[in-house]
């Protein structure tokens, strides 16, 4: 499935790609191949016809977690405590131009946390994107409080949180 994340992704950041080097395809191929490396990651694929249109990914948090590294905020030990099976990170959601707005997003994000045994799931989204945070708050999230990862070029992100498991009825479905 690798040459399908690597198209998908190249194309949909491809404007980002050209004045952002976090956002290059290649360092995305190093993130790409360190996910799908860790215990548990897991996948939700849309397709159309025989074409993929979008997806999302993420695994749980091990103990001693780097995604809570730099965090930019005080908050207590508990909140960052991480055992292996008490959050699960979703790491990527993107939807090629055509399908959006059309559920697809939110259909991949519920298909990928629904049934989920964690107690949370969390997410980062660039705070240079208001319009991105704020369509994930209806969706349930919370914001914690901005993080800049200890990762050349990285920006500061927004870090979300969702308690699990998503509410019957409540879904995009
Ligand atoms: C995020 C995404 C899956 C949501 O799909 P969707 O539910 O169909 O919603 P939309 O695409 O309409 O996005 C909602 C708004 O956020 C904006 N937006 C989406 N991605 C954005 C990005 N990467 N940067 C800046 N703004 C963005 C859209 O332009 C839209 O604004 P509008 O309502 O004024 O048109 C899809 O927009 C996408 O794939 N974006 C690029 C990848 C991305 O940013 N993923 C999120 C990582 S946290």
């Amino acid at each position: 499935m690798r040459p399908l994340f690597l198209g998908v992704y190249t194309e949909v950041y491809a404007t980002a790609a050209r004045t952002d080097p976090f956002a290059s395809p290649d360092r995305f191929a190093e993130g790409l191949d360190h996910w799908t490396a860790r215990p548990g990651w897991s996948c939700g694929i849309g397709n159309d016809g025989d074409q993929p249109v979008g997806y999302a990914y993420g695994a749980p948090l091990p103990p001693g977690s780097r995604w809570w590294g730099g965090l930019l905020i005080q908050v207590p030990a508990d909140v960052t405590a991480e055992t292996g099976t008490r959050s699960y990170a979703l790491s990527e959601l993107m939807v090629r131009a055509p399908w959006r707005k059309t559920g697809l997003a939110r259909r991949l994000h519920d298909t990928l946390l629904t049934h989920r045994p964690e107690q949370c799931a969390t997410l980062l989204v660039d705070q240079a994107h208001p319009k991105v945070h704020a369509l994930y708050q209806p969706w349930g999230w919370t914001t914690l409080g901005d993080l800049r990862p200890r990762l050349d070029d990285a920006p500061i992100f927004r870090a979300m949180l969702l308690v699990l498991p998503l509410e019957a009825g409540k879904t995009g479905r």
